[in-house]
Parts: structure tokens; sequence; C-alpha cells
């Protein structure tokens, strides 16, 4: 048997974990083929692929980002992309397929196994919007960096007597903020699924200052005031729709030392929070979906996706977890509140 694999969409700390599992099981429990494509869906499309081996993963565990590369390429989205992508398989003799992404490259692996390619998934993302698993790796990770930014924030802000707002990856939604923020002793979370007042978050801030403490203000870049995009000034989108990384957090520093009259920092932290090596947490989650992604291979259950239930890995289907994104319950940001001010 001859198995592909590829790592598709925002690489994630995690990614090289998944492959040298499915690298390893594949070879020494099944004695299969195993082959990488390059940049997500762009390798099988583009016929660009290489042999992996017990050699090629020895030392990627730890590693961040991915060794097969990554892109947004969409073969539906490509002219002949799905008949350039079966005839690639053909050609190489590939039997299945195990997908690695996000809710766009899963998406595409569902619609292909509809469209007879034999496809597995494995969740990948550190928004952990993923549906159908509780965790993907990579957002542990992500929590981790943000977490430790906050604290060193906290330092330097309370040295300045200023307001500090982070703002973190989440372009729908607000898991990273929430984490992050409960995590790090935020002051304010502002999320994508509830749109804020400013005056209201203007009123926790000042609060914080009279009691002599510096405001931390933890804010997704999927975060919206009240009234929407149209009310920041940049109001720049990306092609989702939504505002710009940068946008929210900046716009929001101006409109605090505006109504405050006191000093105001904005920190993006972007794409440092997808860098780097991942935790022993997203090691391990990530170590788990391979072995058993291959699992799903062996015993031909295509269509479906590894996902995390409680401590166990269980399997969903592609079709199921990619329905609709997995967004914070607005019961479990009102936990939050109780810290706000
Ligand atoms: O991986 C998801 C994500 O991290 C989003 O939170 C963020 O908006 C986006 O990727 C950024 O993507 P890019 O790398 O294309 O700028």
């Amino acid at each position: 048997m001859r198995v592909g694999v590829l790592t598709g969409g925002g690489d994630c700390p995690g990614l090289n974990a998944v492959i040298r599992a499915v690298v390893r099981k594949g070879i020494e429990t099944h004695g299969w083929d195993i082959l990488g494509f390059r940049n997500g869906w762009q390798g099988p499309v583009e016929g660009l692929v290489k042999p992996l081996g017990l050699d090629h993963v020895e030392d990627i565990l730890a590693r961040g980002g991915t060794v097969l590369g990554s892109s947004r390429t969409n073969p539906y989205k490509v002219d002949g992309g799905v008949d350039k992508i079966k005839s690639t398989l053909a050609e190489h003799g590939v039997d299945a397929l195990i997908a690695i992404g996000g809710e766009d490259t899963l998406g595409v692996a569902k619609r292909l196994t509809d469209d007879g390619v034999g496809v597995v998934g494995v969740p990948k993302t550190i928004d952990n919007d993923l549906a159908g698993t509780d965790y993907t790796f990579g957002f542990d990770t992500a929590v981790h960096i943000a977490t430790e930014s906050i604290d060193r924030l906290r330092t330097t802000a309370e040295s300045h007597h200023r307001a500090l707002v982070v703002e973190v990856m989440g372009r729908h939604a607000g898991w990273i903020a929430l984490h992050s923020g409960l995590a790090g002793g935020a002051n304010v979370i502002l999320v994508p699924e509830r749109p804020f007042s400013v005056e209201k978050v203007v009123e926790w801030v000042t609060r914080r200052f009279e009691r002599q403490y510096a405001p931390i203000i933890v804010v997704a870049e999927g975060a919206l005031p009240e009234g929407g995009a149209e009310v920041l000034q940049s109001g720049e989108r990306d092609s989702f729709g939504h505002v710009r990384l940068g946008g929210v957090g900046t716009w929001l520093a101006e409109e605090i030392a505006d109504r405050t009259g006191k000093e105001s920092r904005a920190v993006v932290l972007g794409h440092t929070q997808r860098g780097g090596v991942p935790t022993a947490y997203d090691r391990v989650l990530a170590t788990r979906f391979g072995l058993h992604a291959v699992d799903a291979v062996a015993e031909n259950d295509f269509g479906t996706m590894v996902a995390l239930r409680g401590t166990e890995i269980a399997r969903v289907k592609l079709a199921d977890a990619t329905a609709e994104l997995k967004t914070v319950p607005l019961e479990r940001y009102a936990e939050a509140e109780v810290f706000f001010g």
C-alpha cells in the first residue's frame, strides 16, 4: 500500500509530530510506502512529491512548522484541479491520503472523498475552532506563547502606568484570547463571538487605573466593537471579510488613550503564536492523531477525521467536522467576566 501525506493551511506547531507518527507507524507496522506531498493541495495538483523514509522523520518531533511546506491552494478553485490530483495519485500509485489541516484543507478532503479519493483528515489549527474535536494541536502552544507575552507585557505596562492591548490570533473564534487572557490574568478579554462596547472597556480600564494597576486588554484579531467593522478607523478587511491582523488592537489602544487620557500601547503577537517548538501536550496530541490516522487508513475508513474526545482519540465524519466552526460558547466567555476591571 502507498499512502500520501500533506499539510495544508496556516502552519502550526505539531505538524511534524503528526508526519513522524504517520511515517513510523505506516512503515514499521504496515510496511507501507509513505509519500510526502509538498505545500498542501498544491503537491498533488502539481505532482510535487517525495518518498518519506524513517530517516526523514528522525529529528522532526520538536521542530515547528512543517517539513512538507504548506499553502492555501484549493484544488476546487484550480482549473482541472481535481483531475490533476487523481492523475498524480494514479501516476505514483497512491492508494490513500492523510490530509493534515484546518477547516479549508479538510473541507477539500471531504469533497475529494465524495469524488472518489480516499482521504483521512487530521485536525490542525492554533485557533482551536474546528468542530468535532475537543482540542486541535497547536492551540496549547499558541496559548503558552500568548500567556508568556502577557506576563512580560504586564511588567512593562506597570512600570510605565500604561494600558496594554495585546492582540492575539483568532479571526472567527476567541479561544486563544479566552485561554491566554484567563491564564495571563487579563483585565479585559474581547472575542469575535461577542461584539464589545468601547464605553464598557473604558470603564474597566479606568477602574483598573484607579486601583493603581496597569490594565491588560487581550483582544482576538476578529473581535469587533458594537456597530461592526465600520466603526474601526482602518476598517480594512481580509478576504474573509474580517478586520485585518493588527487592526482592532491598534484601534482600541488609540480609543483608550483618547478617552482616558492615559498612555496606551498595542502589541500584535501575530505569527509568533504559530512559530517555534510545540509544547509537550501538542507533541503528544499530534503524535496520537498521526497514529490513529494510520489506523483509519488501514481500515479504509475514509471521509473521517481523527478527533480528541475527552482523553480518547475518536473518529468523526469530515462532513460533520467541516460543517461549522467551533466558536466560544457565550457561557464560557461569561466565566471570565468576573475578572474584568
Ligand atoms: O491558522 C489560522 C490563523 O492563525 C488565523 O488566526 C490568522 O488570522 C491566520 O491564520 C493568518 O494567516 P496567514 O498566515 O495567511 O497570515
